[in-house]
């Protein structure tokens, strides 16, 4: 049985107290909050086996290298990917998107078209809108209906024959739709084009197969999904990946090396120059074990009844501007809105007085911000740990900071 209280036992953070309230964390999608275990094996990774991977032939750095491929075993079955070669480590999902960005500039001529949506963040706009102004190619961005969802129908317009390569979020992180990767993917290929979904919102969020989808690559961050920062994956399919030139160069990636000469070592190494960061990835496998315990089903489940519970309170609210974004259907906990009278920025400082930590600024998602005409928003994002008594007390601020502060 899911319960979010026994989960925050886990969480030695929420324990802590801001001016002089209990800490209550929305700021899930920027990142997310460690449970003490991750804490526990950091330190036991250092104080017992550390080693570098892939090269010692003596007992700890065996054991570093296996627990290391171990990892990569955890995330690629957590997925859905085929094999564990299918998987490359990278710092984060900005990496991992720019990895295939560079690794596919090559195939690239004049002519060919990308496309992305308008909302997307911009770890997964500006490495594509770079490459087409440096290769002179086309462009196309998918426009949002007016629900500020992804408009299907602009995508279905945009796509074509010249398309080779269609990069979506999973789910926004602005509006925390869930957008329609499988149609996606499946009218992609139609036309012969590759597709990279970026899936920093939504691995560790919701259950996510690879396969399933049918994308050739996806992106995932592990410090939104309770691991370490720095360290991240991109799943690319392995035939794909065995066609692309690496991303960077230097020790790790090379099968051999002359002075006039190298070849490039097997998948998945060939993406990974120099030493990676061993913990991380070892400690995003920790943090799936973790997530597999509760059940990824049961973490949806949890976020989608928390936003719905905080859109039925929020929807109430006269003062609380949801941007058009109201909707229920596919989508999971992250609300973004503002408070009439009062600047974001303003409204986060306030609800900070309450202990209530949640974003206020454009989300690195200017384009969105531009369409939604505003230059900011605040964003509550929840995860396993916070409850609807968090919400309530969430609601009850906003109502105060409203009727000391707004403007009228
Ligand atoms: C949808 C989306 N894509 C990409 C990123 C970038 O993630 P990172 O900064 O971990 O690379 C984020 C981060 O918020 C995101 O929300």
């Amino acid at each position: 049985m899911f319960n979010a209280n026994k989960i925050r036992k886990d969480f030695p953070i929420l324990k802590r107290r801001i001016n002089g309230k209990a800490l209550i964390y929305f700021d899930n999608a920027s990142t997310t909050q460690k449970p003490d275990i991750i804490v526990k094996k950091l330190r036991s990774q250092y104080g017992r086996f550390h080693a570098n991977v892939h090269r010692g032939v003596y007992k700890i750095a065996e054991e570093a290298t296996e627990k290391f491929e171990e990892a990569r075993k955890k995330i690629a079955d957590f997925i859905g990917a085929a094999s564990p070669r299918e998987i490359i480590f990278t710092r984060n999902a900005t990496e991992a998107i720019n990895l295939i960005a560079y690794s596919f500039a090559s195939r690239l001529k004049k002519g060919d078209r990308i496309l992305i949506s308008l909302s997307e963040h911009h770890s997964n706009f500006v490495p594509w809108l770079r490459l087409a102004k440096e290769k002179g190619i086309g462009l196309d961005v998918v426009n949002l209906n007016p629900r500020r969802n992804f408009d299907y129908n602009d995508f279905n317009k945009k796509i074509s024959k010249r398309t080779k390569l269609v990069a979506v979020a999973h789910i926004s992180n602005v509006s925390g739709y869930i957008y329609p990767v499988e149609k996606v993917t499946k009218e992609a290929h139609r036309v012969g084009a590759m597709v990279l979904v970026d899936g920093a919102q939504s691995a560790g969020h919701m259950p996510v197969n690879v396969k399933k989808i049918g994308c050739d690559f996806f992106a995932l961050s592990g410090h939104k999904m309770l691991a370490p920062s720095g360290i991240g994956a991109l799943y690319g399919k392995q035939e794909i990946l065995e066609s692309l030139d690496p991303f960077l160069s230097g020790g790790e990636m090379i099968r051999e090396v002359s002075v006039n000469d190298v070849s490039w070592n097997e998948l998945p190494w060939k993406f990974e120059a120099g030493t990676p960061n061993i913990e991380g990835a070892i400690l995003l496998g920790e943090a799936i074990d973790y997530l597999k315990k509760i059940g990824m089903k049961n973490i949806y489940r949890h976020k989608e009844s928390l936003l719905q519970y905080a859109l039925m309170h929020m929807r109430a609210l006269n003062f609380i501007d949801l941007l058009g974004m109201e909707g229920f259907q596919a989508r999971t906990a992250i609300i973004s809105f503002n408070v009439k009278g009062i600047h974001p920025h303003d409204a986060a400082s306030l609800l900070d007085q309450h202990g209530i930590a949640l974003r206020a600024g454009h989300h690195c998602a200017q384009p969105f911000m531009k369409h939604l005409g505003v230059p900011a928003t605040l964003r509550a994002s929840f995860y396993i740990y916070n409850t609807k008594k968090e919400i309530d007390i969430f609601i009850n601020a906003l109502k105060e900071i409203h009727k000391k502060f707004a403007f009228r």
